[in-house]
């Protein structure tokens, strides 16, 4: 086969691609020459930890929006790989919320067993990526930093991995220019130890907001105040947390808000989300897309209906995280290599996708979404030789998890769920979640 195939990042998405491919060679399959740009130096995408904030030392912007002490927010039954399980890895079942160096070293254990490596080129952005109308074919531009080069190269297809949680929506409030202290984004916040005994405020209501403030609470912050646009989590919140409406202007260091009310505050962390770009992609290719479930433009959620030889992975906003990225991956694979087809009008594959907007458009909680995400995982993998898995097993794990947070914000990661892809229970981890403040690998796998 004399394809050629460009992967643009290396990261749980990336790697589900390549993963898919070489399961395909390894059952025989004539496989196109696949090529993976990586900008960082390792693969894992955001679980490749780096204290670096801001640009790197080639002056790139760090992707990287992980930080010290994180632990998975969700319950890992809802993510296992179905073809490499965690017992598989690790040689036994393990908790069900590893910290951020166990789930990297999962993610690790997989590609390199299937020995992908060599496809990848790391230190290698992509600046540029343009379709000739007459040959159908895209000329990849990437710069090769370790050396100074910039090249192109040319592919029959495209598959944009390279993540939507990196570069920050930053929103900008009243008094900001004057205010007496640490004013930073999640994708910058790297050590909750840096706030202890201060009283920070966070901007924002979803996962980073909850998981920031969580962490900054257990290193010992004096205080967290939470500011909502929409609507307060509402969660039973520690003594030292409350919940305010959205921010109005801050003087010194005192923050008011649209309540009237007021707060002293050292710091400011805005958990406001992230920003779909793609500063390599013409107008013609970027998807420009909110971050939901259902993404504009995509039939099945990964082909540009505008150009069906160019895909995404992992657009979505996630429940499912790596099992999705590999059901998603495995149906581009099969696309690529002409064993599905997809619609021939373009009218039609944006019809599916339209039809996905209104389906999600319709949902009326949290738990008819995840139901939602199950069911689009289970659509993709009933139509490749990946392994299916208990959706509706893993739908329940994350029922269960959503009634663990109501309980008990600060104790939920302090239960275990039952793997839906070997049938094993997982262990209670041996030290609840908030005195666990040493999070090592060796000392997560303690069991
Ligand atoms: C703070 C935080 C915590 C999270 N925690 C969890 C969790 O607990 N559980 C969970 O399941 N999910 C979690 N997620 C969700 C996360 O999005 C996924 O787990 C996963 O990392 C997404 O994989 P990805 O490959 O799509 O994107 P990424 O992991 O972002 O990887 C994209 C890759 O593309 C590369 N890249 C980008 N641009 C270019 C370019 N121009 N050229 C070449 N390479 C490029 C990047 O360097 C990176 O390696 C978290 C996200 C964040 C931000
Ligand atoms: N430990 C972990 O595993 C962990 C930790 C952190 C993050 N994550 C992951 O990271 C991903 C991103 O989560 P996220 O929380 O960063 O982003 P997000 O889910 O997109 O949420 C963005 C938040 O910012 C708010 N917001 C946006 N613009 C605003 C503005 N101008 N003013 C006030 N509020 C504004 C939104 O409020 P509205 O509701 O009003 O729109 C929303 O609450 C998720 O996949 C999450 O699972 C995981």
């Amino acid at each position: 086969m004399t394809k050629r195939v460009a992967v643009i990042g290396a990261g749980p998405s990336g790697l589900a691609q390549l993963r898919a491919f070489q399961s395909a060679a390894q059952k025989g399959a004539a496989i196109p020459e696949i090529v993976c740009f990586e900008k960082q130096d390792n693969w894992g995408g955001l679980w490749n930890y780096t204290w670096r904030t801001g640009l790197d030392e080639y002056g790139e912007p760090v992707h990287g929006s992980m930080y010290r002490y994180l632990w998975s927010n969700g319950p890992k039954e809802g993510l296992e790989f179905a073809d490499y399980t965690f017992e598989e890895h690790f040689g036994k079942q393990i908790g069900s919320y590893p910290p951020r160096a166990v789930l990297f070293d999962y993610i690790e254990g997989r590609v390199k067993r299937a020995g992908v490596r060599p496809w990848i080129r790391f230190r290698t952005p992509v600046r540029h990526v343009a379709c000739d109308a007459a040959t159908g074919r895209f000329t990849v531009t990437a710069h090769d930093l370790k050396n100074d080069h910039a090249y192109s190269e040319e592919f029959d297809h495209v598959v944009v991995a390279s993540g939507h949680f990196s570069t920050p929506n930053v929103p900008g409030f009243p008094g900001f220019d004057t205010f007496n202290g640490r004013i930073l984004h999640a994708h910058d916040f790297r050590d909750a130890r840096e706030f202890a005994g201060r009283d920070i405020l966070i901007v924002g209501t979803s996962y980073s907001a909850e998981d920031i403030g969580s962490q900054c609470w257990k290193y010992g912050c004096k205080s967290v105040t939470v500011s909502h646009r929409t609507a307060a989590m509402g969660y039973d919140w520690p003594e030292n947390w409350k919940e305010v409406p959205l921010l109005e202007k801050v003087e010194g260091n005192t923050a008011t808000f649209r309540d009237g009310t007021s707060t002293h505050v050292d710091a400011i962390i805005l958990c406001t989300g992230y920003l779909h770009h793609f500063p390599f992609l013409p107008d013609g290719l970027r998807l420009k897309t909110k971050n939901r479930l259902a993404t504009a433009n995509l039939y099945k959620g990964v082909v540009w209906a505008a150009n069906p030889k160019l895909f995404y992975l992992g657009m979505q906003d996630q429940w499912y995280t790596f099992n999705m990225f590999d059901a998603q991956a495995w149906y581009v694979r099969d696309v690529i290599l002409g064993r599905l087809d997809i619609p021939g009008t373009e009218a039609e594959r944006l019809a599916d996708a339209a039809a996905r907007e209104a389906a999600e458009d319709a949902l009326e909680d949290s738990y008819g979404a995840i139901a939602y995400q199950g069911a689009y995982v289970q659509e993709l993998i009933d139509l490749t030789d990946y392994p299916s898995f208990d959706i509706p097993g893993s739908n329940a794990a994350f029922y269960e998890w959503k009634k663990h947070k109501i309980k008990n914000i600060m104790t939920f990661r302090d239960n275990a769920y039952r793997s839906v892809m070997t049938g094993t229970m997982a262990p209670l981890h041996h030290t609840p979640w908030k005195d666990a403040l040493e999070d090592s690998m060796e000392s997560y796998l303690r069991n």
